[in-house]
């Protein structure tokens, strides 16, 4: 057993402390867990919601587990990787690393609200065209990434859009053809 310097157990998600309550069949509480609920209204790809939350739920969960929107994925958990970015009021944010409620009374759009009347983005097209996704976690943070940024930038160079996807981590290495979608779509949109 490898235990870290904080107490927590490598391989096991949980901490030396917490191992007596497990061993005797009890769940420890997690930080923040009964907290009263509290209501949180927002507007998610233009329908509008009504939702009691407790305090320290994410937004990336509530998106997914109550609104079943399961397209915004959560890999690190912790603002380092970008696969949960959203956009909120039309700016990119990593929703794993903002509580459900700081975004009461925002408007959220996921990569389920992006194509519109029947058709994808152009991100979405141009992801397809340049065969731009492998395992595809990474995908709907990287879309969502740059719909943001594209619709601040209709003109974007490569570094540009490579700066803008500086938060967005592919495991797979996919980079030159997400690179090469983005100034596809890019065009597109401009010709809009
Ligand atoms: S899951 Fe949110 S930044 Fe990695
Ligand atoms: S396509 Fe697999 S992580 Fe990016």
């Amino acid at each position: 057993m490898s235990i870290g310097r904080r107490g927590f157990i490598k391989g096991l998600g949980t901490t030396a402390a917490a191992l007596p309550a497990l061993a005797a069949g009890r769940e420890t509480a997690a930080p923040g867990e009964g907290q009263p609920v509290r209501t949180l209204r927002l507007t998610v790809n233009g329908v509008a919601h009504r939702l009691d939350v407790e305090p320290r739920r994410t937004l990336a969960g509530v998106l997914r587990r109550e609104l079943r929107l399961t397209g915004t994925k959560v890999a690190c958990d912790r603002a380092s990787c970008g696969a949960c970015t959203v956009l909120l009021d039309g700016r990119p944010v990593l929703s794993c690393h903002l509580l459900a409620l700081q975004a009461d009374g925002a408007a959220v759009t996921t990569i389920e609200g992006l194509a519109g009347r029947g058709r994808l983005h152009p991100l979405q097209e141009a992801f397809i065209r340049c065969d731009a996704t492998q395992c595809g976690f990474c995908t709907p943070g990287m879309i969502m990434a740059l719909a943001g940024f594209l619709q601040a930038d209709r003109q974007p160079t490569r570094d540009g859009i490579a700066r803008a996807l500086a938060g967005n981590l592919c495991r797979c290495g996919a980079y030159p053809h997400i690179l090469d979608a983005a100034e596809q779509a890019a065009r597109e949109i401009g010709r809009r």
